[in-house]
């Protein structure tokens, strides 16, 4: 999908459709009325005729438009002017996309970037719309073998209006930005969206490697399970024992920054599929474990976006990466392991495997001297529970770090919600026969999953982020997300440019 700014006015250049926003109770937004002037009060009498209010989500396609240069326009309904905020706008983005994709369209230009959202200037404008049209027209058929289930979608070309001239190269460097998001989170909602059985842990390490080909500050490196027996990683290992697909633990290094800076590492958790283990899930919606990699899926995608933008930063990514199963030599409740540091673990649900192969990635991670961890893992279904598909779930060590996460997801609308990380729920942890159980009860299973992490993450200020409820859809959206890749690209875009302003200070 190509993207182009421009600030014109509408109707005065040709274009196959012009998208423009109405208001509740049928008040035409600016550039609407606009139109409705050149086009002899079209807009008014179709309004008048109460075939759109103006309602949020609201959409009606006029096929002609007489006096302007427009062979349609699509006008969408935007809700009350004063309560036009990030939902609303998002919403007629997307219903506009929606009814564009049903049409032989193949460019339009939208007016909506140039409406006034609440608190919103014209690049987060201009950015949403990049990211929710590059969503929207993400498709996902390549196991189909007919072709008449792969209608390709015929919008190629997207204009985004925005209000002032002046605006106009913020808006290109959001279409910069948005692209590479959207590019990062299409790759990880390739991963996620592929089967199990194509997906392996070896498929996520030629993904990775592949990132090479993005950018020269990108450096791929993955260690093999005799590699890893080396190093001492014992509890990814024990993961492993149950499943013949052998297991990886994939780094990728972008030096965007000055060598010595420290970077930013982001774990994935990379489980490509969790049957459970000996203690084995239902079968009841089961398949949906193959989403058990969207981690680490995420973790791909934020470093293609990194590495295409250039971003003047270093940032590493460190994958943990098996399947889940029950194989004859699988770990069994009440085997005690030993960690990469040296703490001694009982496993007493084999299915609380993802803080297993984290706890390992995280004491390696030592290694890069970070200024901060991030890890992402679908980790508990508690945080389903709790937080339900809308935040993912945010625990960890240092305010200031989670401070910097929350704005991330408030600004790139890839939110976060924090729970608490307190020493009180380690208890839940203790156990007579090692230095912990893997899992803590029912209670808080979120925070002591959390909990267990923490207890491998105390060289450095680290943040957990639990995306079980954020990283695929269910229902009749069934599908990958490509959550949480606009927060994490987010963030480390802020960082960049925090790091702009200290260098101006000196
Ligand atoms: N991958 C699952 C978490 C999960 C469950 C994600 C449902 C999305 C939807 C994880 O490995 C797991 O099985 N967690 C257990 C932990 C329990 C045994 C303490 C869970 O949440 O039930
Ligand atoms: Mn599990
Ligand atoms: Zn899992």
């Amino acid at each position: 999908m190509e993207f182009s700014i421009k600030s014109t006015v509408p109707g005065k250049h040709r274009s196959a459709c012009i998208v423009v926003g109405v208001f509740e109770s049928k008040q035409l937004s600016a550039s609407a009325a606009s139109l409705d002037k050149l086009s002899g009060g079209l807009l008014t009498s179709v309004v008048k005729r109460g075939d759109i209010e103006g309602k949020s989500g609201q959409t009606l396609m006029l096929h002609s438009a007489p006096k302007t240069l427009a062979e349609r326009i699509l006008l969408v309904g935007l809700g009350k002017q004063e309560e036009f905020g990030d939902i609303p706008y998002r919403k007629a983005l997307s219903k506009a996309v929606a009814t564009l994709k049903e049409t032989a369209v193949p460019e339009a230009i939208f007016y909506l970037t140039d409406l006034d959202v609440k608190d919103r200037d014209s690049y987060w404008k201009v950015r949403q719309a990049v990211e929710i049209i590059r969503g929207s027209v993400y498709q996902f058929n390549q196991l189909k073998s007919k072709k008449e289930n792969n209608k390709a979608i015929a919008l190629k070309k997207v204009t985004l209006d925005v209000a002032n001239k002046r605006d106009i190269s913020a808006g290109e460097r959001a279409v910069r930005e948005g692209q590479a998001i959207a590019d990062g989170m299409d790759l990880a909602k390739n991963m996620g969206n592929l089967p199990a059985n194509i997906c392996t842990p070896s498929y996520l390490a030629k993904q990775a490697k592949a990132l090479e080909k993005v950018g020269k500050k990108i450096k791929v490196t993955v260690l093999d399970e005799a590699a890893m027996e080396r190093v001492g990683m014992g509890a990814l290992l024990a993961v492993a024992r149950g499943t013949h697909e052998p297991a990886k633990l994939i780094t990728i290094e972008y030096a965007g920054a000055k060598k010595g800076d420290k970077p930013v590492v982001l774990v994935g958790k990379g489980v490509t599929f969790d049957t459970g283990g000996i203690s084995i899930k239902p079968a009841q919606a089961m398949d949906e474990m193959k989403y058990d990699m969207s981690g680490a899926a995420s973790v791909i995608g934020t470093l293609r976006a990194c590495a295409q933008l250039q971003l003047p930063i270093n940032v590493v990514g460190v994958i943990p990466t098996t399947e889940n199963m029950p194989g004859g030599s699988a770990i069994k409740p009440g085997d005690i392991i030993t960690s990469l540091s040296g703490q001694t673990i009982e496993i007493l649900n084999t299915d609380a495997e993802g803080r297993l192969i984290l706890c390992d990635a995280l004491t390696y991670s030592e290694r890069f001297k970070p200024a901060v961890v991030i890890d992402i893992a679908t980790l508990t279904g508690a945080c389903v529970i709790a937080l339900g598909k809308h935040p993912s779930g945010l625990l960890s060590n240092d305010q200031p770090l989670a401070q910097d996460l929350l704005q991330a997801g408030d600004f790139s609308g890839d939110r976060v919600w924090q729970l608490p990380l307190w020493e009180e729920y380690q208890d839940q942890l203790k156990t007579n026969f090692a230095d912990m159980a893997n899992v803590g009860g029912r209670e808080g299973g979120t925070i002591t999953a959390a909990c267990f992490l923490w207890r491998f993450t105390k060289q450095y200020r680290w943040a957990h982020l639990d995306i079980a409820g954020t990283a695929w859809l269910g229902g009749d959206q069934k599908g990958s997300t490509g959550r949480p890749v606009p927060l994490l690209t987010q963030y480390l875009i802020n960082q960049c440019d925090k790091g702009r302003e200290k260098t101006l200070e000196k």
